[in-house]
């Protein structure tokens, strides 16, 4: 055993690989900071916009800087013309939405500003991602794609895109609480990803990419579509123990449940729930809401049952669905959704690894044979272990 064997942490948990001043993650207190704001205090209050340029620049902005910021967004939003053909094609071949992000994020550098050219790069990478979200989904349901409208925020017009009417202020308001939830969570492993890709000296498309790539996995960003196919197939409350007692002892997981750093109740799915209850108050039936609060019960009850001592806790993605939900937003939508938030934090970290970068490169532990021989072409069968 030498000394990389005795430093070998699985999936890296608890290993401090970055230094931030973006995000912090308490995850046994239940805390989330956002560059020093509790997420409580400021999710449910800010714009998007305003979230995104604080995480950019460290403070928020006034009303000029945000003015100015929401502009610099707009005018970056236009997609090249090779995304939408790959668009059109992903859309019309069924390739699933994260797919489609992920194909046509790389074709951003077609028609992207100069990194030379203060936020101009950066602002066009987030601003596109709702247009190629929304597209997606139009051309998938045989619709024609919307542009951006000119004036509305990055939330209103996503979802302008999305319904082609003007959303009402309230779904508005649901929306950014949502975005402003998830733009940012320490070194989870999309972060992780994009810091591994920048700090190489590569570029944020390549990160945008890779990040992409890694959110999209259920154990990550892919598990609110799940969720909430879960409560619609429990479909009663009282249906609820039977179904998730059937999924426990057949070893699955229960998605939208446990989390590598809470142990406690992710603050983000208190946050998400509340604004959950307000939107579906507001639309008079509160019937997906409460079947919900029970399935939630129910899990956890049978959680502690089945894995006793795990200390498995909601997450945020079973209220990112319900909320979601609840939005108008198509299931098929969820990750996409999320990854729109997302990538403004990933853009403000891998902006940060520039600022301080030293190249991400740990070691790993061989665990693989030895002093093997050679053993020419010709003399080699499948038992002489060539195969
Ligand atoms: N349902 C049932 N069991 C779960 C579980 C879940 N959602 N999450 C973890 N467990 C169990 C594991 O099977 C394991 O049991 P064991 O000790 O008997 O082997 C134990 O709890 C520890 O799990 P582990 O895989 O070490 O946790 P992790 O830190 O690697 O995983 C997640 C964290 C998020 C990947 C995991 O909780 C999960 O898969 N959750 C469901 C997917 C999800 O909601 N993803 C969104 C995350 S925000």
């Amino acid at each position: 055993m030498n000394d990389n064997q005795s430093h070998y942490i699985p999936g890296l948990e608890g290993v401090v690989a970055a230094q931030t001043r973006l995000s912090h993650v308490d995850g046994e207190a239940g805390e989330l900071v956002i560059a020093g704001f509790p997420l409580e205090e400021i999710a449910p209050r800010a714009a998007f916009e305003e979230m995104v340029y604080l995480l950019w620049s460290g403070e928020l902005p006034t009303a000029r800087q945000l003015e100015e910021f929401r502009f610099l967004l707009a005018e970056n939003s236009r997609l090249p013309a090779a995304v939408l053909d790959v668009l059109r094609a992903a859309a019309s071949t069924g390739v699933d939405s994260m797919e489609a992000l992920r194909m046509t994020a790389g074709l951003l550098s077609l028609d992207l500003p100069s990194d030379s050219q203060g936020w101009a790069q950066d602002a066009a990478l987030l601003a596109r991602l709702p247009v190629m979200a929304a597209t997606w989904w139009r051309l998938r349901s045989g619709l024609q794609p919307l542009e951006p409208p000119p004036g509305m925020g990055l939330a209103s017009s996503y979802l302008y895109m999305l319904r082609g009417s003007e959303p009402h202020p309230a779904h508005v308001r649901a929306l950014e609480t949502y975005l402003n939830t998830v733009i940012d969570h320490g070194l989870n492993a999309s972060t992780f990803t994009a810091r591994v890709i920048i700090s190489t000296g590569s570029d944020l498309v390549s990160a945008l990419v890779g990040a992409i790539g890694a959110l999209k996995g259920p154990l990550h960003g892919g598990a609110p579509g799940p969720a909430l196919q879960m409560v619609f197939e429990i479909g009663d409350p009282d249906q609820a123990e039977a179904y998730l007692r059937k999924k426990l002892e057949s070893g699955e997981r229960l998605m939208g449940f446990g989390h590598r750093v809470y142990k406690v109740r992710d603050p983000r799915a208190d946050v998400l729930a509340a604004a959950a209850e307000t939107l579906y108050r507001q639309a008079g039936d509160m019937r997906l809401y409460e079947l919900a609060r029970a399935v939630e019960r129910k899990a956890l009850e049978l959680l502690e049952e089945y894995k006793p001592g795990r200390r498995l806790q909601t997450n945020v993605e079973f209220y990112t669905a319900l909320l979601l939900h609840g939005l108008e937003i198509p299931l098929e939508l969820f990750t996409p959704t999320f990854t729109i938030s997302r990538a403004a934090g990933w853009i403000a970290h891998c902006r940060e690894q520039q600022r301080e970068n030293r190249l991400i490169r740990p070691q790993s532990q061989y665990t693989g044979p030895r002093d093997r021989r050679w053993v020419p072409l010709e003399k080699r069968t499948e038992s002489s272990g060539a195969s």
